[in-house]
């Protein structure tokens, strides 16, 4: 199947789909937010509220949305973030991100609570993988999965750091989708009442793998998700801090980032701590209820590091419009989670296909109604009216505003 051929236009499309064909608490699960979903609703609605204008009458013939980042080639600036659900979206189901993302050139992460070992997903799939690590309280247990995430093959390593205490997430509570999984009556009620998933997802896995299972998880912790971790098997520990990055920064050779930032001034440790970006993420609402939407800080945060690391941002981004305000904000590349794991259940890797292929297909359309042809032309003049805390648009692009705006009101002989 094509995916243009899905007759699914957009990220809302999919995720409709994704709605009807996973059993209620999954959906919930990744759908929803924390506490009130503030953050999760804040998120959206500042990358609505921002205008930009067209300009007509340029060639835009020749534009594209590549650009680069560490070094290697991209379809778009755009990467998928890091979800620890994706394999129960559809059969193998972080293969099929990282098969879609390969497909299209982006970049895929993949994240520490995959249900695939993360070596199966190199194998099966290939491209620009980054992974996604969180920090065993165990220091020896931590360096010896940072060597295994090196000898797999991975050059990004990104860690996240906004987990430490867990999520409130009432939805998962009265659903009784919490970790450990206990099977209780109701959760069973609510997977059977959906026998499509359970013939698509459930049994080739159990037929094939046996149950779903943290599959990283080094042999000496427990990786069943019935499982209560021991404190030493925690890995989003409380006492985790800056000194734990410095560590695992002595033995990554490679790219390395933290997740989960919304302050500049944590932005500036991590840049004094040696990283190559930093990703402001509120994790899509799902901790912090009250936190700021990314999008909205990345101008005070570039302030403070300059071009000292790269700013990613996530949470929110829906459409191609997002990624080009989000990159006139100041920001190097934006990241979501949902959406690829809405495609991904709706029709597995043609689903989450599909999701890219929306964001890229409207980021190359925006780019042309802005009469732009390049990524590095997206500015922050591109805003109409835009509120404070927008930065102003360099010197250099005010004046070629006003000498274009005379071309065109004075002829020639008069310039
Ligand atoms: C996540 N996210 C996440 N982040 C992370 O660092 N490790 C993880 O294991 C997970 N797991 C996870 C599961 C699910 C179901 C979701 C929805 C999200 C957060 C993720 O990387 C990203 O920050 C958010 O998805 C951003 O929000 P949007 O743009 O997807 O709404
Ligand atoms: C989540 C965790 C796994 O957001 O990061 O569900």
């Amino acid at each position: 199947m094509k995916s243009s051929d899905l007759g699914l236009c957009n990220i809302e499309d999919l995720r409709q789909i994704a709605k009807k064909r996973l059993p209620g608490p999954i959906f919930e699960y990744i759908d929803g937010a924390a506490e009130d979903g503030i953050a999760l609703q804040h998120n959206r609605e500042v990358y609505r509220s921002l205008k930009i204008r067209n300009r007509v009458l340029k060639d835009v013939s020749k534009r594209s949305t590549a650009t680069e980042i560490f070094g290697k080639k991209i379809a778009m600036p755009y990467a998928i973030s890091p979800t620890a659900s994706a394999g129960l979206m559809c059969e193998g189901g972080e293969v099929a991100l990282a098969r879609a993302a390969a497909r299209m050139g982006v970049p895929c992460t993949v994240a520490t609570n995959s249900l695939t070992p993360m070596e199966e997903i190199v194998e099966a799939a290939g491209g620009n993988l980054w992974f996604q690590l969180y920090m065993w309280v165990d220091k020896k247990l931590r360096a010896a999965f940072v060597e295994r995430v090196k000898s797999a093959g991975f050059d990004t390593l990104l860690v996240t750091v906004d987990g430490s205490v867990g999520a409130n997430r009432e939805h998962d509570r009265k659903n009784g989708y919490t970790m450990p999984l206990r099977y209780t009556p109701r959760l069973i009620a609510q997977v059977l009442a959906n026998p499509g998933w359970c013939l698509r997802v459930l049994a080739p896995q159990y037929l094939k793998r046996g149950a779903f299972r943290k599959a990283n998880f080094p042999p000496e912790l427990s990786s069943k998700l019935t499982d209560k971790p021991t404190d030493h098997e925690l890995t989003k520990p409380d006492t985790q801090c800056w000194d734990d990055i410095k560590r695992i920064r002595d033995i990554w050779p490679g790219h390395m980032l933290v997740k989960g930032l919304q302050s500049w001034e944590d932005v500036v440790i991590a840049a004094d701590c040696g990283m190559n970006g930093v990703v402001l993420s509120n994790h899509g609402g799902r901790y912090l209820d009250s936190a700021p939407a990314p999008l909205q800080v990345v101008p005070e945060v570039r302030r403070a590091v300059g071009d000292r690391l790269k700013i990613i941002i996530d949470s929110g981004a829906r459409r191609g419009s997002d990624i080009v305000k989000a990159i006139a904000m100041g920001a190097d590349l934006v990241m979501s989670g949902r959406p690829t794991l809405y495609g991904a259940a709706a029709a597995g890797e043609a689903g989450a296909y599909r999701a890219l292929e929306v964001f890229q297909t409207e980021m190359d359309r925006i780019m042309a109604q802005l009469g732009l042809n390049r990524v590095d032309e997206i500015s922050p003049h591109i805003f109409w009216n835009p509120p404070d805390w927008v930065p102003r648009p360099k010197a250099a692009r005010v004046v070629e505003q006003i000498a274009s705006r005379a071309s065109a009101v004075f002829p020639e002989s008069v310039r």
